[in-house]
């Protein structure tokens, strides 16, 4: 199946299922911003509170902000952003659609390599999204005549209060990292953490990219979740802490399933590097668009504080009770966006059957991990009547008031039920059926194995919760 194939599968199944819709659809819908259904938006906050769970309550020295979307404007000028957050823009003449000047060059590149051999050229051009074919081919007809290419600031403008003049224009974030910032000397205040120590923050943030698309991949409006490592001041502690991100951000994602073999960390060349880091390697993971960007581990330095103690005029040094002396702090950044997480878990999970499994050939099956998969099990009946729908019904509200994300389905056969159930990844299905009646057990289906066992129905919640819940069965 060719990789754009699957990405149109896995959109159409996000739609169909009620996982990701377009922004305002019933309105033509707004240039790739999107919405989450019921489904996205559980796996969505399962996510958030998994990367929740394990870098902010499960460490000590790691404590979470939530700040505001819009700041001073003075945090911009400060953290760089207002002169350097900034993609080469060019315009077609004829068509007048803008580029990324950079996204163009990448893709006439791929189209040359791939040139020489036809067959090729076609699988590669069969591959790649509509908004990279649009690169390479004027909508006019021939070749693109494209202007010099121009800066174009990415963050979204707006204004405070009710005068639109420029002392009150404003900016929506385009980082969550410098809310972090700006509050530092506030939790060090509030709080007694002591260098090193981290500050995270989940939260969105907002870029007027000039060609977004790949579905959720690359949007105007994302969440990303963040943290902000401090360390003392020194290249070898930055080196140091770097390397540790760097694999504790892998081991994040594999250790919730994602394969180790469709990732690669691939360190930024030095012309490639943002304006306040001195070592940034990415985790690109295998899209089917090709190999991207995922997430990245950033050496701040103290590029951020000083600026912020350099606009502000306020002291934001560091004082280490350990030597008696003030510091800014160096920082290390691992980072993360949400939607672009959760599109690498789903394209991960897609499975196909071929038929040789047990199942039809087509049929898919969502692997995902059970600490993120938005329900978590269903409850059937085997029949609607014989008071098996009032037993089904019981074990299902008692799983729904332990707070377990449960569903409830009796109508269709089992078969297409357990097929619903897998399509969206349910990991655990359970039915009662007539036996029940007699023994009062139940048959708790593995959506992956497909392995049925029989379980006693007051111990339906233990041995779910065992298997979805467990933190330790996911972190080692
Ligand atoms: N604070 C550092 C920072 O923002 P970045 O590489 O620009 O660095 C971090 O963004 C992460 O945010 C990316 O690795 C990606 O996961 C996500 N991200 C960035 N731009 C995005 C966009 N337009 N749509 C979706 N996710 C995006």
């Amino acid at each position: 199946m060719a990789d754009q194939n699957i990405m149109e599968k896995i959109v159409s199944l996000c739609k169909r299922r009620g996982f990701v819709y377009q922004s305002s659809e019933i309105y033509g819908g707004t240039g790739s911003v999107y919405d989450y259904g019921p489904l996205g938006t559980q796996l969505k906050n399962n996510l958030k509170s998994v990367w929740w769970q394990k870098f902010v309550i499960a460490r000590e020295d790691i404590v979470g902000v939530d700040s505001a979307v819009i700041q001073n404007p003075k945090v911009w000028e400060a953290s760089g952003h207002l002169a350097s957050f900034t993609d080469p823009l060019v315009e077609c003449r004829k068509c007048h659609n803008r580029f990324r000047y950079d996204h163009v060059e990448e893709i006439q590149k791929l189209k040359v390599k791939s040139q020489n051999n036809k067959s090729k050229f076609k699988i590669w051009f069969d591959s790649i999204s509509p908004e990279q074919k649009s690169m390479l081919k004027c909508s006019k007809g021939g070749e693109h005549e494209f202007t010099e290419a121009m800066d174009f600031n990415l963050m979204f403008k707006t204004f405070i209060g009710p005068v639109e003049e420029s002392s009150s224009v404003a900016y929506l974030r385009p980082e969550t990292a410098q809310g972090i910032f700006i509050n530092f000397q506030n939790i060090l205040q509030s709080t007694r953490v002591k260098v090193p120590f981290g500050i995270a923050q989940i939260g969105k943030a907002f870029r007027n990219e000039i060609t977004p698309g790949n579905f959720i991949f690359r949007t105007r409006e994302f969440e990303q979740m963040e943290i902000e490592y401090f360390i003392k001041p020194n290249k070898e502690e930055s080196e140091k802490s770097y390397q540790e991100w760097v694999e504790l951000s892998e081991k994040f994602y594999t250790d919730l399933g994602i394969k180790k073999e469709n990732l690669r960390i691939r360190p930024h060349e030095k012309e490639e590097l943002s304006h306040y880091s001195i070592g940034t390697s990415d985790i690109e993971y295998k899209f089917p668009f090709g190999m991207s960007e995922l997430g990245g581990i950033a050496q701040r330095t103290d590029f951020d504080l000083k600026q912020h103690e350099r606009v502000s005029g306020k002291d934001l040094k560091y004082f280490d009770e350990e030597t008696g002396r003030k510091y800014l702090p160096y920082v290390v950044e691992p980072s993360l966006g949400v939607d672009r997480a959760m599109l690498a878990f789903l394209v991960d999970a897609y499975d196909e059957s071929d038929g040789s499994d047990g199942r039809a050939a087509g049929e898919v099956t969502l692997r995902l991990n059970p600490r993120i998969a938005p329900i978590k099990v269903a409850v059937f009946p085997l029949v609607k009547k014989d008071k098996l729908p009032e037993i089904a019904k019981e074990i299902y509200r008692k799983l729904q008031e332990c707070g377990m994300s449960a569903y409830y389905d009796e109508s269709g056969s089992v078969g297409r039920r357990y097929r619903r159930q897998d399509e969206i990844g349910t990991p655990l299905c359970v039915t009662v059926d007539f036996e029940t009646l007699n023994d009062n057990k139940v048959t708790i289906r593995h959506r992956d194995t497909m392995k049925q066992v029989r379980v006693h129905k007051d111990a339906v919640w233990a041995y779910v919760e065992q298997r979805v819940l467990n933190p330790e069965k996911f972190f080692k």
